[in-house]
């Protein structure tokens, strides 16, 4: 049995008299100490899939069984363990995971509080989650005085407060740049090896999906391609401006020292600067990859069939 199963899961919301579907029917699966990344554009239902996973809100339809729960049957006192106990949270804004009136310490200990553990207990495993997450030394501060990469590792530390079995994350490196994001990935991975966690994480960046075992898009309420494994997958380009290739070209971009970007009528043009003839530089004519593969990328990348000397035009 997986360790997280969706079925046919729908959340409606209602707007005044107008029915907003989210999500339209989710089939999807998880396993124990898996990495899954969500990627989509704004609106497709990202948020909405994480907050029913960690209990935050109530499925229209469909099963969600989380651990062997039916999280539909979870009600009250139950919901509040569950959300308490068995996931921890981390968002992309800070407000919403510090209490800016607390130190790093008094945020940690927090969500210990609230699940009843004792005193004595708190204290500790909140200086050692902070330690694991490199924040001792800051741990008297406030929100306010730390730098966001900073905030986002207290947030972490917060969110495995409670030893959970789930992490979901909702672009925890949205607010950061891209040194801060590699050392918060790095620091969920390890964790996540540590502590065998489930993490499912919703990123726009694709720097930042890679991280994940598994990449799924999610586009109006419907989980669409997993983007890991597939030679073919349409490209996405991320808000960075960074596009996951299929391996095929990713291989034959490693092949030359540089390539140019050519924004061309019919679509952007990769060219592997592999060569010089006459003073010109030639394109690296894709010639020893197969032909189907060859042509389905080559579509892709320029939205049309491409001509055989692989140039694209
Ligand atoms: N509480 C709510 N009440 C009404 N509609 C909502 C609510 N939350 C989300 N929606 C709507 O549901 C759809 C999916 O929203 P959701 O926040 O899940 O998208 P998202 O993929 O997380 O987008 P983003 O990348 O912008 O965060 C949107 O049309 C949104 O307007
Ligand atoms: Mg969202």
């Amino acid at each position: 049995m997986p360790f997280i199963e969706c079925r046919q899961l729908v959340k409606a919301y209602s707007v005044s008299g107008h029915e907003i579907v989210a999500l339209r029917g989710i089939d999807f699966e998880m396993e124990r100490g898996e990495m899954v990344a969500i990627i989509g554009p704004s609106g497709a239902g990202k948020s909405s899939l994480l907050n029913l996973l960690g209990g935050l809100d109530i499925p229209t339809a469909g099963q969600l069984v989380v651990d062997g729960q039916n999280l539909l049957a979870l009600k009250g006192r139950h919901l509040t363990q569950y959300r308490l106990q068995q996931v921890g949270f981390i968002w992309q804004q800070v407000e919403r995971n510090l209490f800016a009136h607390r130190s790093a310490l008094g945020n940690v200990i927090l969500p210990m509080m609230l699940a009843g553990v004792p005193f004595w207990q708190r204290r500790k495993r909140a200086q050692d989650l902070l330690e694991t997450v490199g924040m001792s030394e800051h741990m008297r501060k406030h929100p306010a005085q730390l730098s966001g990469g900073q905030q986002q590792r207290v947030a972490i530390a917060i969110a495995l407060a409670n030893e959970p079995k789930i992490l979901l994350a909702d672009e925890p490196t949205g607010a950061l740049d891209r040194q801060n994001a590699r050392q918060v990935m790095s620091l969920i991975g390890e964790l996540r090896e540590r502590y065998h966690l489930s993490v499912l994480m919703v990123t726009h960046d694709m720097e930042v999906a890679r991280y994940a075992d598994r990449i799924l898009t999610l586009r109006d309420g419907s989980l669409g391609q997993d983007l890991t494994h597939d030679d073919t997958a349409d490209l996405l380009v991320d808000e960075h401006g960074n596009v996951q290739l299929p391996e095929q070209a990713r291989i034959k971009l490693h092949a030359a020292p540089t390539f140019a970007v050519e924004i061309r009528p019919e679509g952007v043009l990769l060219r592997p600067e592999i060569e010089e003839l006459d003073g010109k530089t030639t394109l690296h004519d894709f010639q020893d990859a197969p032909p189907p593969k060859r042509a389905s990328f080559l579509s892709r990348l320029f939205g049309r069939k491409s001509s055989p000397n692989g140039k694209g035009a």
